[in-house]
């Protein structure tokens, strides 16, 4: 591929090039320096990116480096996310919901939110879940072959989608009739165009609230009684800013990237015939090819920001206090440094289904709270898939997949198959 798009040393986030494959185009800015600059449209303050594996988990894991710019002592640092949220044209009264959230806090904060609902995503809980994700890929398997139009249908409309939002929304406790909501509003989100975002945030946030209210008078076995529960009894523990915010994070973050790492995933099998063959005749192989596919093609390029509260050294290179970070998690999942052949997709890399060593869910102390969920639904998703149609076609070549230009994510806007 050509060489990235860079102005200057400045690498443009959004370089459709780069979009089209971040993991090998990252292997030249990886090369080039242990620390690379970026820019994003709209934003004034210049950003670090971190490539390299090992670098990029020690900063993960420095408490140097915190997520709240607030917490830089002396002048502070400005805050770049909020940059970005502003050039996007979002008032600062939906604003704070996007940009308050378990992962802007540190310390306390950070321990206090993250406690609150954790719990509902342990090992243990997310086994337990197993079974009803089962059925919820059995009832949109189903369906499949009935949205097929000259017999083609698209995975990620009718089958990468709805399978995390139903199983996020069935545990949250939203109903099914409003899910669809959601999913339009997921779409309005990542939307690039100036004030595009304000209208479905501000419908988010007033259904949150409306339901909160709901379930206040109703309460009912899901997680948003649960925390309405801690934030009635104890309202030190949770603010309703912070319950609001809570639950439009866990909707948010918890289809997205899933639905995305179904659809890379799926993608990745039909463009490499023989590791979907090998996962076929072994399906004991899907914990460790989930991981595989994770590190191959995981739906999260970067990190949220993060601000060094001290001058800190990387590589002979220094990041000064205030200065913001991004942690490349595509290229450092791809670093020759960690991974033999890296391009190579091989969905027996990972010698055990247990422990995953790509970087793909974050790393430290915000480590994704819903990995083991989202693991789950990705084994349940290729699995059930593969077991229902033995034979699945690629619609369109792989290089031809048409891809949603989303900063720091990586996502496919359709896939188009025939089932057999
Ligand atoms: C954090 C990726 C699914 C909830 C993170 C982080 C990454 C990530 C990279 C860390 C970000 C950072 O350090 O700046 C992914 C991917 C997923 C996925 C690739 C799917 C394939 C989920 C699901 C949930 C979820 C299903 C469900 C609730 C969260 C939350 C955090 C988080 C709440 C913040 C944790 C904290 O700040 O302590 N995720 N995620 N994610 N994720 Fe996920």
């Amino acid at each position: 591929m050509s060489t990235p798009r860079t102005d200057g040393d400045v690498v443009d986030l959004l370089d459709p090039e780069l979009m089209r494959d971040p993991f090998r185009g990252f292997s030249q800015i990886r090369e080039r320096a242990p620390l690379a600059r970026a820019a994003f449209p709209g934003q004034t303050t210049p950003v670090w990116l971190v490539t390299r594996y090992d670098d990029v988990a020690a900063v993960l894991s420095d408490r140097r480096f915190v997520n709240d710019p607030a917490g830089v002592p002396g002048t502070g640092a400005s805050n770049v996310r909020e940059e970005l949220v502003r050039a996007r044209g979002i008032p600062a009264e939906y604003a704070r919901y996007l940009l308050d959230t378990v992962l802007d806090a540190d310390g306390a904060d950070h321990i206090r939110l993250r406690r609150l609902v954790s719990r509902a995503f342990t090992a243990r809980r997310v086994t337990e879940l197993r079974p009803r994700v089962e059925r919820i890929s059995e009832d949109l398997l189903d369906r499949l072959p009935g949205h097929a139009r000259d017999g083609v249908v698209d995975l990620i409309e009718h089958y990468a989608y709805p399978l995390p939002i139903t199983v996020i929304c069935e545990l949250v406790g939203i109903a099914e009739e409003d899910r669809p909501l959601w999913r339009e509003w997921g779409r309005g989100l990542v939307r690039m165009e100036p004030g595009a975002v304000t209208e479905p945030l501000r419908d988010m946030i007033a259904f949150v609230r409306d339901l909160i209210v709901r379930r206040r008078s109703e309460p009912a076995d899901d997680l948003l009684t649960g925390l309405i529960r801690a934030h009635d009894e104890d309202g030190d523990r949770l603010t309703d800013t912070e319950l609001i915010t809570m639950v439009l994070t866990l909707v948010l973050a918890g289809h997205e990237t899933t639905a995305h790492l179904i659809g890379n995933g799926v993608a990745a099998l039909l463009a490499h015939p023989g590791q979907l063959g090998a996962l076929r005749a072994d399906p004991a192989l899907l914990p460790r090819a989930v991981h595989e596919l994770m590190r191959w093609c995981g739906p999260v390029q970067g990190t949220r920001f993060r601000y060094a509260a001290e001058d800190v050294e990387i590589g002979g290179m220094t990041v000064r206090r205030g200065e913001p970070i991004m942690a490349m998690l595509v290229s450092a999942n791809y670093d020759p440094r960690r991974f033999d052949d890296p391009e190579r997709l091989d969905i027996t890399r990972e010698p055990d289904g247990r422990r995953e060593t790509h970087l793909g869910f974050g790393h430290g102390l915000h480590y994704c709270l819903g990995a083991a969920l989202a693991r789950q639904e990705a084994e349940v998703a290729f699995g059930m898939l593969l077991s229902r149609f033995p034979r699945i076609e690629p619609a369109v070549a792989p290089e031809d997949l048409e891809r949603q230009l989303v900063p720091a994510s990586w996502r496919l806007a359709r896939l188009p198959v025939r089932l057999n």
